[in-house]
């Protein structure tokens, strides 16, 4: 089943137009569907739809065929910025997010080790402040959190954007990873090309309010980052996305004459 939107149009109050006209967009349980578009073309308003958090002025959104009307656990949200309480240690950051899903107080220090090992951090970690952290482990701790919900669909808004290259290369690995292992459906923004193509099995485009294109990801897995360029179905699938988003290839050619 899945999650699906259907008609959907966001008009914010006081904007001349509205932010998404008529979406249609499904996302099948256990895929990896990804979400890119320009800055501004409306990437976290939809997410926040699927999410719940929003009400959209008009459509709907379901999720396994219930009307989605409110956040639910069954949805976890990485948000784009990061939102770890920041005067809390990294175990207590997680303990929220075991306690608000109910786990019982005799299970939640193993869990948290557990989440903590599952994201890649040594179990000291928690006891650190968040601002004692490099980024990258901040965003490990910030998926730890949204797992600890045990969430069926797992919604992450360009959880990577402010890392480096390296670190982002490293988070994609670990991503790609949890979503083979633990088997959840993962809708991810970005607008990071390459990121997309090396993270989704199916790309939508968002653009002018709507789903412009749907592409299914013709790359199989592993997609190691060093080889993964040398492929042609990789350059192909590039030409199309730029395409897709307006990025112009700039040749400085011949400047206009006056
Ligand atoms: N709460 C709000 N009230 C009014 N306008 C909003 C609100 N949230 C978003 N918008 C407007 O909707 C449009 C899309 O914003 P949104 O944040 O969804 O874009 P985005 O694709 O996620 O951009 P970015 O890549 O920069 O994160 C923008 O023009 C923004 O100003
Ligand atoms: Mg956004």
């Amino acid at each position: 089943m899945g999650i699906a939107a259907e008609g959907l149009v966001v008009h914010f109050p006081g904007s001349p137009h509205p932010t998404l006209r008529e979406v249609e967009m499904s996302v099948p349980d256990g895929s990896f569907t990804v979400l890119v578009g320009a800055s501004g073309s409306g990437k976290s308003t939809l997410l926040h739809c699927l999410a719940g958090l929003i009400t959209p002025t008009s459509g709907t959104v379901t999720d396994n065929g219930e009307p989605v009307l409110a956040p639910d656990p069954r949805r976890g949200v990485a948000f784009q910025r990061d939102v770890l309480f920041p005067w809390m240690s990294v175990a207590a950051n997680i303990d929220f997010a075991l306690r608000a899903h109910r786990v019982a107080a005799g299970q939640r220090r193993r869990r948290i080790e557990e989440l903590l090992d599952l994201v890649g951090l040594p179990g000291d970690v928690g006891r650190k402040r968040p601002n004692q952290l490099s980024g990258g482990m901040r965003q490990r701790v910030g998926i730890a959190r949204m797992l600890a919900g045990e969430p069926e669909v797992m919604l992450m808004d360009e959880p990577f954007a402010a890392l480096d290259a390296l670190t982002r290369l490293n988070m994609q690995d670990l991503l790609t990873d949890l979503w083979t292992r633990l088997r959840r459906t993962v809708v991810f923004v970005t607008h990071d090309v390459d990121e997309a193509i090396r993270l989704s099995d199916t790309i939508n485009v968002l653009g002018g309010g709507r789903i412009t294109n749907r592409i299914t990801n013709p790359l199989g897995r592993p997609r190691p980052a060093d080889t993964l360029a040398d492929q042609p179905a990789y350059s192909e699938l590039r030409r199309t996305l730029h395409h897709e988003l307006g990025i112009e290839r700039n040749d400085f050619a011949d400047p206009p004459t006056p």
